[in-house]
């Protein structure tokens, strides 16, 4: 039995976060490979660039965690590409890396509400569209942080944590009416958002590559290329599944240093 290379030809795919990262990298891949592609962002200024990147057709502006800027962005895509069949849910924050008890209220808010509420505003305005026409797929992008709990991350982690429940319980709802609904759980991907806080020093990334088997922090077309794989009639038979994309980071267990059992030192 021989099968067809992925081909998104004549399909019509929204990027929410398009303007950067994971999400800029996935709406050129998802060009590539024959989509019409639409980009929204909150950042106005860097979608005209990101779409001259990525060979998106349009872009359109907005707040994710906005209940009617997030239907006005579905909207604004479906209208320019004619349809919509593609949602990926990649705008997100970072969080203050502060302990609970430290933490402003607000500010834990307003990363909840990007990261979960963004992405539930995102899937109902496109699902509804997808529904009526009996086809559609989403993935949302969660994080190894919505997996097992990270000190100083509880609202990332949290928000993290529910988009994994969210993508399952619209896999559920949505399957019967031919909408698959996925998710990937990255790990430490060399974008603009882990960039800045390796600049700042927040972290160490040698200790990182240590805990990683793989022993390296993941390139952002690695995300894109497990997301279009979702997508795709290849998973045809793949909804309500959150895949970690994270080098067997949450598969190592071990208490000692993966890396001198890798290279046979220890
Ligand atoms: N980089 C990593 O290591 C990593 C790991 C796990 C998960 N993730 C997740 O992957 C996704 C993409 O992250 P990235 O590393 O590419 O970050 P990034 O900062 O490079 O890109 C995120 C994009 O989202 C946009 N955005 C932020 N808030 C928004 C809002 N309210 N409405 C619309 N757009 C908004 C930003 O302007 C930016 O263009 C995020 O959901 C992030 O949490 C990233």
């Amino acid at each position: 039995m021989t099968d067809q290379p992925i081909d998104f030809s004549g399909r019509r795919a929204l990027v929410t976060g398009g303007a950067s990262g994971i999400g800029e990298t996935t709406a050129g891949l998802l060009a590539e490979l024959g989509a019409e592609v639409a980009i929204a962002d909150l950042d106005s200024d860097r979608l005209g660039p990101a779409l001259r990147r990525t060979g998106a057709k349009a872009h359109t502006a907005g707040d994710v965690a906005d209940a009617g800027q997030a239907e006005s962005m579905v909207a604004d895509a479906a209208e320019a590409l004619g349809g919509l069949d593609l949602v990926v849910n990649s705008a997100g924050i970072g969080d203050d890396l502060v302990p609970v008890h430290e933490q402003d209220p607000d500010r834990w808010q307003r990363v909840v509400d990007v990261n979960l509420r963004g992405t539930y505003l995102i899937c109902r305005a496109a699902g509804r569209i997808m529904l009526e026409q009996r086809r559609g797929a989403i993935v949302n992008i969660s994080s190894i942080v919505g997996l097992d709990a990270f000190p100083g991350r509880s609202a990332y982690g949290v928000a993290k944590a529910g988009v994994i429940h969210l993508t399952k319980t619209l896999a559920c709802e949505w399957g019967p009416s031919g909408v698959r609904v996925n998710g990937i759980a990255p790990a430490y991907t060399t974008t603009p958002m882990v960039e800045d806080l390796l600049e700042r020093k927040i972290f160490d990334p040698t200790l990182i590559e240590r805990r990683t088997p793989v022993g390296r922090l993941a390139t952002p077309l690695e995300m894109a290329r497990a997301t279009a794989f979702l997508l795709s009639d290849w998973a045809s038979y793949v909804t309500g599944v959150v895949m970690p994309v994270d080098g067997g980071w949450s598969a190592y267990g071990a208490a000692g240093d993966v890396v001198k059992i890798r290279t046979g030192e220890g």
